[in-house]
C-alpha cells in the first residue's frame, strides 16, 4: 500500500495498516506529522498552555501563594513547544520504522494505473505502485483577497504559532476554532485583540449558550468580539508599525498583526489525478464514498483533503476505516454527527451530538437541562467557574429526558471530560441509563452527571 501525506490521516493509515502486516510506504513532503503536529493541534495547545500558566501565576496570591507579576520570556515558550513537537515527531517516526513503514521523502502524485510518483525530495524522482493507495494530503490555511501573507502584519496559523515576538496588539480575522483559540491565548498574555467575525455568533456550529458564555468571558477578560462585520482590507501606516484594517460600515482599527483564520481549504493541488477516476470537487476536496472510496478503484481519501470534519480524530478514524475496508472488513461508516468537537479556548468548548437549534431542525422535541460550574466543587477549587454543561435530550410523554441527542459543555477542562458525553450520545444512551452511573466526587464530571440525572425529573444539587 502507498500512503501520500503523513499528517494524523496518513500515518494513522500507516501505523494501524502496517501493525496488520501491510507492507506500506508513506510519501512525505514536508515533517511527518502533518499540520497537527507541526503547526496545527500541538503546537496552539502548547500555547494556550502557556496561557494558562500565566493566568495561575498571575492569580496565585488568591491562594496565598505569593509572586510577583509574571513575565513571558517568549523565546523560552518558543523553545518549549518546539521541543514538545521535536520529540513527538521524532517519535512518530521511530513508531513508522519501526513498523517497517517505509519512508519517502518528496512530493507524491498519482497517475494511471496506480503509479505513484515522487519527486522533488530527498527520495530523488520514483515511481512507485501498489494495488491500495491512500491520498491523505490535508489542508491549508484559506486566505482571503485584501489580506494577502505579506510577512510583515498578515499572519495565518501557520505563521502565528512561530511568531518572534507577541505583538501589542492585533486583530483575528474569522471566530472560528483557531480564531478563538488564537484570539483567547494572545488576549491572556496581554495582547490588544480584536476579533472581527461576519457572523452573527463566534463558534458557529457550537451550542449557541456555549458560545455566549465564551464570548462573555472574552468581552470581561478585555478581548473585543465584533460579530456581523466584513473586513475590506488593510492600509500599512507610513512608519510601518502598524496597519489599518477596515471592516463594517467605515469603521478601522489600527494593530500590529492581522491574524487571518477563515477557514482551511483542501491541498490537492500536487496530487495530480490525471488519468484517474478520482474527482475533486468545486471547493478542491477529493470526493469519496461513506467508506473513503474516490472514484478510482483501490484509491482512498481521507482527513482535511475529504469534505467531513477538519479534526486530526477524524482523520485518525478515516485511515483506520480506509484500512479495514482494503482489508475487505465491510467496516461500518463513520457517523459524523457524533464528532468529538473540542476548542481549547479559554474556557474551553467540547461537544458531541446535536446543539439545541439542530436537534429541533432535525424535528425532534427536545427537553434539555443546563448546570453552572459555579456550583461544582472542584472547579471552585481550581479556581475556575466560569462555564456549563448542557444535555439535549429527546422529550418523553411525561417531559422527563429519554435518548440524549447531544452534550455540550464549555469551561474548565472540559475537552478532558467529553468522553462520557460523547459516548453516551453514540452509544444512543438515554438519560435513564446514565443517571444510573456513579460519578466520582469532587471532580467536574460530576456537572454532566448532575445535568443529565435533573433529566430524569429528579436531581440532587440543581
Ligand atoms: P472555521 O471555519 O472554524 O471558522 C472560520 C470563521 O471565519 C467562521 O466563523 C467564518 O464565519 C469566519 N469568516 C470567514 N470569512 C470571513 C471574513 N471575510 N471576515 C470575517 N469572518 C470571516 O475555520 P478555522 O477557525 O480557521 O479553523 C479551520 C479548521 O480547523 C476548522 O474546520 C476547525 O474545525 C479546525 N480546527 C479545529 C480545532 C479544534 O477543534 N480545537 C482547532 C483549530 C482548527
Amino acid at each position: 500500500m502507498i500512503v501520500i501525506g503523513g499528517g494524523p490521516g496518513g500515518y494513522a493509515a500507516a501505523l494501524y495498516g502496517a501493525g496488520i502486516g501491510l507492507d506500506i510506504g508513506l510519501v512525505e513532503r514536508g515533517a511527518i506529522g502533518g499540520t497537527c503536529l507541526n503547526v496545527g493541534c500541538i503546537p496552539a495547545k502548547e500555547l494556550l498552555e502557556t496561557a494558562h500558566v500565566f493566568r495561575t501565576v498571575r492569580d496565585a496570591a488568591q491562594f496565598g501563594v505569593n509572586s510577583s507579576p509574571p513575565q513571558v520570556d517568549w523565546s523560552v515558550t518558543m523553545t518549549r513547544k518546539q521541543a514538545i513537537i521535536d520529540q513527538l515527531v521524532g517519535g512518530l517516526t521511530s513508531l513508522l520504522k519501526n513498523r517497517k513503514v517505509t519512508l519517502y521523502d518528496g512530493s507524491g502524485s498519482l497517475g494511471a494505473d496506480h503509479q505513484v510518483r515522487v519527486q522533488g525530495g530527498e527520495s530523488g524522482d520514483v515511481t512507485l505502485t501498489a494495488p491500495a493507495i491512500i491520498l491523505a494530503t490535508g489542508s491549508l490555511p484559506r486566505t482571503i483577497p485584501g489580506f494577502e501573507l505579506d510577512g510583515v502584519f498578515v499572519a495565518t496559523s501557520d505563521e502565528v504559532l512561530s511568531l518572534e515576538k507577541l505583538p501589542a496588539t492585533a486583530a483575528v480575522i474569522g471566530g472560528g476554532a483557531i480564531g478563538c483559540e488564537f484570539a483567547s491565548m494572545m488576549g491572556d498574555l496581554g495582547v490588544d485583540v480584536t476579533v472581527l467575525e461576519a457572523l452573527p455568533q463566534i463558534l458557529v456550529g457550537c451550542d449557541a449558550d456555549a458560545a455566549k458564555v465564551v464570548e462573555r468571558s472574552f468581552k470581561k477578560r478585555g478581548i473585543t468580539v465584533r460579530t456581523g462585520v466584513m473586513v475590506q482590507g488593510h492600509t500599512p501606516d507610513a512608519s510601518g508599525r502598524f496597519t489599518s484594517v477596515a471592516f463594517g460600515d467605515g469603521e478601522s482599527i489600527d494593530v500590529e498583526k492581522v491574524v487571518v483564520s477563515v477557514g482551511r481549504r483542501p491541498f490537492a493541488d500536487l496530487l495530480g489525478l490525471d488519468g484517474t477516476g478520482a474527482r475533486v470537487d468545486e471547493r478542491g476536496f477529493v470526493e469519496i464514498d461513506e467508506r473513503g472510496r474516490t472514484g478510482e478503484p483501490g484509491v482512498w481519501a481521507v482527513g482535511d483533503l475529504v469534505n467531513t470534519p477538519q479534526l486530526a480524530h477524524v482523520a485518525f478514524a478515516e485511515g483506520m476505516l480506509a484500512i479495514r475496508d482494503i482489508l475487505g472488513e465491510d467496516p461500518t461508516p463513520l457517523d459524523h454527527d457524533g464528532t468529538p468537537w473540542c476548542i481549547y479556548c479559554n474556557p474551553e468548548v467540547a461537544f458531541a451530538g446535536h446543539t439545541e437549534e439542530s436537534a429541533k431542525a432535525a424535528g425532534f422535541d427536545v427537553v434539555t437541562s443546563s448546570h453552572r460550574f459555579i456550583g461544582n466543587g472542584r472547579a471552585k477549587i481550581v479556581g475556575d467557574t466560569d462555564g456549563i454543561v448542557k444535555v439535549i435530550a429527546e422529550r418523553r410523554a411525561d417531559g422527563t429526558g429519554g435518548r440524549i441527542l447531544g452534550v455540550h459543555m464549555v469551561g474548565p477542562w472540559v475537552t478532558e471530560q467529553l468522553g462520557q458525553g460523547y459516548l453516551a450520545v453514540n452509544w444512543q444512551a438515554t438519560v435513564d441509563e446514565v443517571a444510573a452511573f456513579i460519578q466520582p466526587h469532587p471532580t467536574m464530571s460530576e456537572l454532566f452527571g448532575e445535568t443529565v440525572l435533573s433529566l430524569t425529573g429528579r436531581s440532587l444539587h440543581g
